[in-house]
């Protein structure tokens, strides 16, 4: 990708974060997406005095993305709360992975500052993954 691109991916992703809402685990987390419509899709965490509810920082910027039209994922950026790596739980790797496809797409992963702590990328993160391809549409 494009280093300025990647730049800006990083800074929505940081912005993201300072927008966490995120007062029962004080682990604030921002994501963004780069679709194949070529637009950048962030999210945080936000979370529910009942527990269970709080949804991810991911999953808040692939709703976003779905609802802005983007419908591939060419990209991921996840920015934790500090120094350490904050990378995305079991269930945004599925979430991910519903559209990055079976190809896959580049994940980073940054700390709170938007330095780059690890590069990979979805297939890795999932591998041997179930998706849209697995489900047997025919039979309905
Ligand atoms: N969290 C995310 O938003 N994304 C991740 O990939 C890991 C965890 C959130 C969920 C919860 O609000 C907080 O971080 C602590 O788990």
């Amino acid at each position: 990708m494009a280093e300025d691109r990647l730049a800006e991916l990083i800074a929505a992703a940081v912005a993201a974060n300072e927008m966490a809402y995120a007062p029962y685990s004080k682990h604030p987390v921002g994501s963004a997406v780069l679709a194949n419509n070529g637009e950048i899709y962030a999210g945080c965490n936000v979370e529910n005095a009942a527990y269970p509810l709080g949804q991810c920082a991911e999953a808040t910027a692939v709703g976003n993305m779905v609802l802005g039209g983007g419908h591939r994922i060419l990209h991921v950026v996840v920015v934790g709360p500090g120094e350490h790596l904050c990378t995305p739980c079991g269930g945004c790797r599925q979430n991910i992975r519903e559209f990055a496809g079976t190809t896959g797409a580049p994940v980073t992963i940054c700390d709170k500052k938007g330095n780059v702590l690890l590069e990979t990328d979805s297939v890795e993160l999932l591998p041997f993954s179930f998706g849209p391809e697995n489900v047997d549409l025919t039979r309905s």
